[in-house]
């Protein structure tokens, strides 16, 4: 039996009755600065509210049919056991067949330099683990996704920072070559870049690559947005001259297939990078879901028209969304790529970027993400939310109606 006052407390992790003390949370020191993640407490309030939810970046639609078969298949062909760690032969090799087609031409050894992890969020903490020191100097540029920062300092590195400014969120050349420093070991970047949708321009990533050669730099490229590029092609960095060698070029299922939940991951890096990136995952993981693996590889294997087709999709929602956030009144700032637009809220009158979502989410009913929490310095964001636009038209359309009709008001 249990006491009265003990049955109301929460449930222990093996569902007795809590003590009545409540004990102060516990965290280690390298992680203490962190919150709980915004998207976790934007997608929570917006069900508490009813909101419709323009924060978190996944799909309120489901992913393709034969992607979902051919999982399905998998697990009835029993192939539901420990995978090899770095990956089924058959996904290391799709991954290196489509990365061949979109750099045209960079051949990559499938069984040296591919590693499989569980999403990208995985691949960038064993790069991070595998291949930083502690005390190494990484380079972010801000404003950036959140995990860079929290897994940098899981390895102990320091974290220097350059800030992409609206409204073109160009890359400060002269600020990025004056902080690179002899301890600096990396510089990770993002393109298309969350939350801003900018697009690194070949003049940038020739500019970025000098530097790295001209310093002994690696660079660490995050590139899930890779088909969701609108105004200009992709480019990988990987794929500069000189720059192989010193990259590693991190990816995920997730945004391509509309299947964010799956958690199917990779880090494409020459051997010698490999290595360490495959020791932490070794530890980290050790292997990703096997039957996830083998659908991957049948998704990678897509015919060209799969991924015009998400592109031309991802248009029409992207001018709804664009031209509806203009007609409410927002500073709109122009996205290249992702499923992400960032605008300026200070039109309407807010103390700053997380007043302005609070109030967006109670009383017009629409959650976007506020953009401080991208930045070393949360002022520098304060200014701007993001919106994302990877929801259905309908969505898209009703949203915009309620920022019409209320936000309008504010003007
Ligand atoms: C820039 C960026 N990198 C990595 C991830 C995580 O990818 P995954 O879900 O494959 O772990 C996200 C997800 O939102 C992202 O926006």
């Amino acid at each position: 039996m249990v006491s009265s006052s003990a049955s109301t407390a929460p449930p222990t992790h093996d569902g007795s009755a809590q003590n009545a003390t409540p004990q102060p949370v516990q965290v280690a020191r390298r992680l203490e600065k962190f919150k709980t993640t915004i998207f976790t407490q934007m997608s929570s309030l917006a069900i508490k509210h009813g909101a419709i939810n323009l924060g978190q970046g996944f799909p309120n639609f489901d992913g393709p049919e034969f992607v979902k078969e051919a999982a399905i298949q998998a697990i009835r062909d029993g192939n539901n056991q420990y995978a090899r760690g770095c990956g089924i032969p058959e996904l290391n090799s799709a991954v290196a067949e489509r990365f061949k087609k979109d750099t045209a031409g960079l051949l990559v050894d499938a069984e040296k330099e591919v590693t499989i992890t569980s999403g990208c969020t995985e691949a960038i903490a064993a790069t991070m683990l595998g291949l930083i020191n502690p005390g190494d100097e990484v380079i972010l540029f801000a404003p950036f996704y959140d995990s860079y920062e929290a897994t940098l300092s899981m390895a102990g590195a320091s974290v220097k920072c350059v800030t992409l400014r609206p409204p073109e969120f160009s890359v400060p050349l002269d600020e990025l070559r004056s902080i690179i420093s002899k301890n600096t070991r990396a510089i990770l970047m993002n393109t298309p870049h969350n939350p801003t949708g900018k697009m690194f321009t070949r003049e940038e990533l020739n500019v970025i690559s000098t530097l790295c050669i001209a310093n002994d730099v690696l660079v660490f490229s995050d590139e899930v947005y890779d088909k969701l590029a609108f105004e200009m092609d992709h480019i990988s960095i990987a794929s500069l001259p000189g720059m192989y060698e010193r990259t590693v070029t991190l990816n995920s299922l997730g945004k391509t297939f509309s299947l964010t939940g799956w958690k199917i991951g990779w880090a494409i890096a020459p051997a010698h990078l490999t290595w360490g990136i495959r020791q932490a995952h070794s530890f980290l993981t050790f292997a990703t879901s096997t039957p996830m693996q083998y659908a991957a590889a049948t998704a990678l294997r897509a015919p060209d028209s799969y991924f015009k087709e998400l592109r031309r999709d991802y248009m029409v929602k992207k001018a709804i969304l664009v031209e509806g956030l203009k007609s409410v009144g927002f500073i709109v700032y122009p996205s290249s790529g992702t499923y992400f637009v960032v605008v300026d809220h200070t039109p309407f009158g807010l103390e700053n970027d997380v007043a302005f979502c609070e109030y967006l989410i109670k009383e017009v009913g629409v959650v976007a993400i506020p953009t401080s929490v991208f930045y070393l310095n949360p002022e520098e964001g304060k200014n701007l939310v993001r919106f994302t636009f990877c929801k259905d038209e309908e969505t898209l359309r009703t949203a915009v109606k309620r920022m019409k009709e209320k936000l309008l008001k504010k003007l």
